[in-house]
């Protein structure tokens, strides 16, 4: 890493996050309420996890009690994609671990849950945590997305925990590596280890919420990071007016990343891809709706606009869906086979006998390299959507639609049209003041929870929308949060991933307003992230996160 820091990260180095007034008191203890059950496959997920369902909810309270004073060892992984505050949640880890006793110890497991499995970690002392206060970025330990789940991977960890001596894992994770959280947990239990396990909400995509856990982290930033973004490019479009801007936002599956993107530039038209599925809209209605759009702003002398689309929405449409889940019960069984086939044109051969005839012919009329990635599943069973490029497929269908309508008269709109994508370019932003004291408040929080011995539980800090000093903080047990789901063709435990609730407050105020954004210009230009200044300007938090909580 350069020696050489900007001038913004050496005064942002100085901040203070805040912390709850809970988190702040001399002393802590944790309160335990009534016993949980989970949200779905209740017999089944009881089974698989006998130790640790059913587990009690934790709060985490001002007052004496039942916390270890005693010098502790506990190891950080990060695990998955980069999302910003991550730095801050190991910062607020070890400064929680040395105030309750100096002599504790913070390990980091290196390149996420792969460093785990293989016993590679480096210790986390006070100057290589300062270096990396309120940061973006996960390069203090790297990040993975191994996941630890064969008997062989999970003996190898019990084995580095007891050499380590460690009496805590906090994994800092997404809805996957929260229940991979719990797998282990219910594992070491079993086996005796001492060693306790936490997980830490975190994902741009914003899809790991629930009762319990009002938002994960680094959804802010990267909202904030993508809305600025748009905004430029709402303010050069009607400054240029000759360029329809087609912009795909990160975020999997669930379009909580396009839908408060939307709500704070106010684009032209946004997909959002729950409502697409709930309607069973397919492709070419999408397409009909988007040449609507184009031919009226055009009528009225605008040939120009922004269309944001959300990465995951081709998993949404009905017939795309339904490919997509065939492809994975064919991947489920023969992934190898199919990837030792020579040649793109003998995958393509040999998958148009395994898929049924109506997704053999979507996959078909599919661009190659489109067809390619979904071949591709990450070792959760997820579609690598990033890669696939819906905008360009968009512009393409757009376009030929526009050349048609005029070539019959019926429009005389000029349609030039120009793709973005924007991902990582939120990923490792230096996070927001909200995120930089939500993150550090949820690392603070999950050293208690070690302190308690409590193992197989989400660290939450909740009532986000108020100012920090009153937010409060405790602990989820993983199985709260679990139903079954088929992944790769196999019925596992996972928690039950937040998609965009069309009931919601969010998506109602968009649907309220997406017609006159359509056609007006009724941009909103959010402009960078400030780190200083006041209050209002400065700690606002998501628009999201302020309409779903009043
Ligand atoms: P997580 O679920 O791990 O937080 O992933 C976040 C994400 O940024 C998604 O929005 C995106 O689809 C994916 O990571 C990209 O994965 P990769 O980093 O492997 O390219």
């Amino acid at each position: 890493m350069s020696a050489e820091i900007s001038v913004l990260q050496k005064a942002r180095s100085a901040y203070q996050p805040k912390l709850p007034k809970a988190l702040r008191a001399k002393d802590i203890k944790v309160e335990l309420g009534a016993p949980t059950e989970p949200v779905g496959h209740k017999d089944e997920i009881q089974k698989l996890f006998p130790k640790t369902c059913g587990q009690p909810l934790a709060t985490i309270v001002e007052g004496r009690g039942n916390l270890s004073t005693q010098p502790l060892n506990v190891g950080v992984v990060l695990s998955g994609g980069q999302a910003p505050g991550g730095h801050n949640v190991i910062a607020g880890l070890f400064d929680a671990l040395k105030a309750a006793n100096s002599g504790s110890r913070l390990f980091g497991f290196l390149k996420g849950p792969g460093g785990v499995i293989k016993g590679k970690y480096k210790e986390l002392t006070a100057e290589v945590i300062d270096r990396h206060r309120n940061t973006g970025g996960f390069d203090m330990i790297m990040s993975g997305r191994d996941k630890i789940e064969k008997p062989e991977d999970l003996a190898a960890c019990k084995q580095n925990f007891e050499s380590m001596k460690l009496d805590g894992l906090v994994i800092i994770g997404g809805d996957d590596s929260n229940t991979n959280a719990s797998v282990l947990a219910e594992y070491l239990l079993g086996q005796n280890c001492k060693t306790v396990v936490i997980g830490v909400p975190k994902t741009i995509d914003g899809d790991m919420k629930n009762e319990q856990i009002e938002a994960s982290f680094g959804f802010d930033t990267a909202c904030k990071t993508y809305s600025e973004l748009i905004g430029n490019i709402c303010r050069d479009s009607m400054s240029a007016v000759k360029y329809w801007h087609f912009v795909r936002l990160m975020g999997r599956a669930a379009s909580h990343v396009t839908l408060e993107c939307a709500l704070q530039a106010h684009p032209n038209v946004c997909l959002i891809s729950e409502e697409i599925q709930a309607k069973g809209t397919t492709l070419a209605e999408i397409v009909d709706y988007i040449v609507d759009v184009v031919v009226k702003r055009a009528a009225a002398g605008k040939n120009y606009g922004i269309v944001v689309v959300p990465e995951g929405l081709p998993e949404f449409i009905s017939d795309i869906k339904r490919m997509i889940d065939e492809l994975s019960t064919v991947l489920g069984k023969e992934e190898e086979y199919i990837r030792s086939l020579p040649d793109h044109s003998e995958r393509l051969q040999y998958l148009n006998n395994r898929l049924t005839a109506p997704s053999a012919k979507v996959y078909g009329s599919l661009p190659g390299d489109i067809q390619e990635v979904l071949l591709h599943r990450d070792s959760h069973g997820n579609v690598p959507l990033s890669q696939v490029e819906t905008e360009r497929l968009l512009i393409d269908l757009v376009s030929d639609r526009i050349r048609l309508l005029k070539s019959q008269g019926k429009t005389e709109a000029k349609f030039s049209s120009l793709s973005h994508f924007f991902g990582y370019e939120g990923r490792c932003a230096m996070p927001s003041n909200f995120d930089a004291d939500y993150c550090y408040s949820l690392g603070y929080a999950a050293t208690q929870l070690v302190r308690a011995g409590l193992t197989g539980y989400t660290v939450n800090v909740r009532n986000l929308t108020k100012n920090a000093d009153a937010w409060t903080a405790g602990g989820t047990p993983v199985t709260m949060m679990l139903n079954m789901e088929v992944r790769k063709g196999k019925a596992v435990p996972v928690i039950k991933k937040a998609l965009v609730d069309l009931e919601g407050k969010p998506f109602q105020h968009f649907c309220r307003h997406r017609e006159q954004w359509a056609t007006n210009d009724d941009f909103v230009f959010p402009g960078p992230i400030q780190y200083f200044g006041p209050s209002e300007v400065a700690d606002v938090c998501s628009v999201t996160l302020k309409l779903e909580k009043g």
